[in-house]
């Protein structure tokens, strides 16, 4: 058996023991004497080093070892000497798993590269310090995100990724068909006759599993979904995928302050995780990526998150005296330049923006008093804009069916949400946290694209 580099240099092996470690070569240097060679294996940001004696028999090939070749060196850990590391290791032997064929043409050579050259290159990426800091980082938030619901009671639900609703209202979704595009069966009037498709009828790739989840929520009280969700938007954004990762809690009892307060807690416990978790990774993201990702992180597991309504946003963004690209009054969404003046310069932290007028939002958000607005919220961060959007739901079946008819929505389409009004309906309500979005923002990484292993985008859909 081998040992991970991560259980190495949190000190679970004594010094004095001889361990193996395997993994690949990040640098080799070496005088007559001896060689150093740093391995790393991708369960902690660092390498450790192997300290190599000119008597080993295969000293020469090592020596002439380069970035990424696979290697397994078995020795005696030792307190390092130098400065930085606590251990390295006194090589006994070192076997020479896999070479780079061509050194010189390595793709992910020893030096700095742009993340936009990163991107051709998806499958070696995670080699890097930077792709695999981010790895490693994910892995942490999905983790506490699953703990979190977890510890408060709340049943993970698999909702579907083939769907035919279309939740989000924005007529953004991908088809799923099997039938042949170029002899496509007809109806008389000369439409498309989806009787013929797989399915018997047009099928999607789902925007959101909320609709879905609500259904669990009528029952179990408390559940949440994560899992894939897929948008045909065509923006060329860095906050934009076409397939990107939700988080969607979904809370029976509950109106738009708790609903809000979860979002709030959800966020302060994976804050505190990754903190503590992966510190390693965080401090080459302060270093390298931006500064003051840490202290960030550090201030707002603690802090209270702003409440703003959205009338009161419009008024701030007003008086701002900010040149907007677009213009501001009472109606429009906001867009991310809205957004993020109002996280960044107004109140220099995350903020949950509330009550949206109802024409720019969905129709299953509830209506509120004022007829004008509904109880949706955002969570806006700055540096990203929104990372959270959700509502209380509208649990009236009657507000439900007007606001369908009003949006053009068949409430016979609808029977099986509409039953859950019908038959001991709750207030409630939930909202879907875009995963690489939180994930850009803990790491200051500028483009969602980078914070998943193989980004979908506007004609991009490589490895
Ligand atoms: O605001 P959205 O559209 O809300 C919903 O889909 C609700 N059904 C969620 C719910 O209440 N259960 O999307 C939720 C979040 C956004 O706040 C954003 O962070 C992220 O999903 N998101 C995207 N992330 C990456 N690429 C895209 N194209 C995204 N579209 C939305
Ligand atoms: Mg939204």
């Amino acid at each position: 058996t081998h040992c991970a580099i991560s259980d190495l240099l949190a000190g679970k092996y004594a010094v004095g023991e001889t361990v193996t470690l395997k993994g690949w070569v990040r640098t080799v240097r070496s005088n007559p004497n001896f060689a150093f060679l740093n391995v790393n294996d991708g369960s902690c940001f660092d390498p450790i080093q192997a300290v190599i004696d000119n008597t080993l028999a295969n000293y020469e090939e090592i020596t002439k070892l380069t970035v990424a070749c696979s290697v397994e060196v078995t020795g005696e850990l030792v307190e390092s000497q130098g400065k930085g590391q606590k251990f390295e290791i006194q090589a006994q032997t070192v076997n020479i798993v896999g070479l780079v064929e061509d050194p010189d043409t390595y793709p992910m050579a020893a030096k700095r590269h742009t993340v936009e050259h990163m991107r051709e290159y998806a499958h070696l990426r995670p080699r890097t310090n930077m792709f695999g800091a981010v790895a490693r980082v994910r892995n942490c938030l999905s983790q506490a995100i699953h703990r979190f619901f977890h510890e408060s009671g709340y049943v993970w639900v698999a909702t579907p990724i083939i769907t035919a609703s279309d939740t989000e209202g924005a007529g953004e979704m991908f088809r799923v068909s099997t039938l042949d595009m170029n002899n496509l069966p007809r109806l008389e009037n000369g439409e498309v006759d989806y009787n013929e498709d797989f399915f018997g009828k047009e099928a999607f790739l789902t925007v959101s599993g909320q609709l879905n989840g609500e259904t669990y929520c009528s029952a179990l009280s408390k559940i949440y979904t994560f899992g894939p969700t897929f948008r045909a938007e065509n923006s060329n954004t860095s906050r934009h995928l076409a397939e990107f990762w939700m988080v969607e809690p979904e809370i029976a009892f509950a109106d738009l302050a708790d609903v809000a307060q979860v979002a709030e807690d959800m966020l302060k416990y994976v804050f505190k995780a990754v903190l503590e978790e992966r510190m390693d990774d965080l401090q080459f993201f302060d270093l390298r990526v931006q500064k003051g990702v840490v202290e960030r992180l550090q201030k707002l597991a603690n802090a209270e998150f702003v409440r703003m309504d959205y009338t009161d946003a419009i008024d701030i963004l007003q008086k701002s005296g900010k040149k907007f690209e677009f213009p501001v009054e009472w109606g429009v969404d906001l867009s991310s330049e809205h957004e993020r003046y109002l996280a960044e310069e107004h109140v220099g932290a995350p903020i949950i923006l509330q009550n949206y007028p109802k024409d720019i939002k969905a129709f299953y958000m509830r209506m509120n008093e004022d007829g004008k607005t509904v109880a949706a919220m955002d969570v806006l961060a700055p540096g990203i804009g929104e990372i959270i959007g959700g509502s209380q739901r509208e649990e009236r079946i009657d507000v439900l069916d007007t606001r369908m008819k009003e949006m053009g929505l068949d409430p016979v389409d609808y029977g099986w949400y509409r039953d859950l009004r019908r038959y001991g309906s709750v207030p409630h309500g939930g909202f879907g946290l875009g995963f690489e979005r939180l994930v850009a923002y803990v790491t200051g990484m500028g483009n969602v694209r980078d914070v998943i292993p193989f980004p979908r985008t506007p004609k991009s859909a490589t490895f």
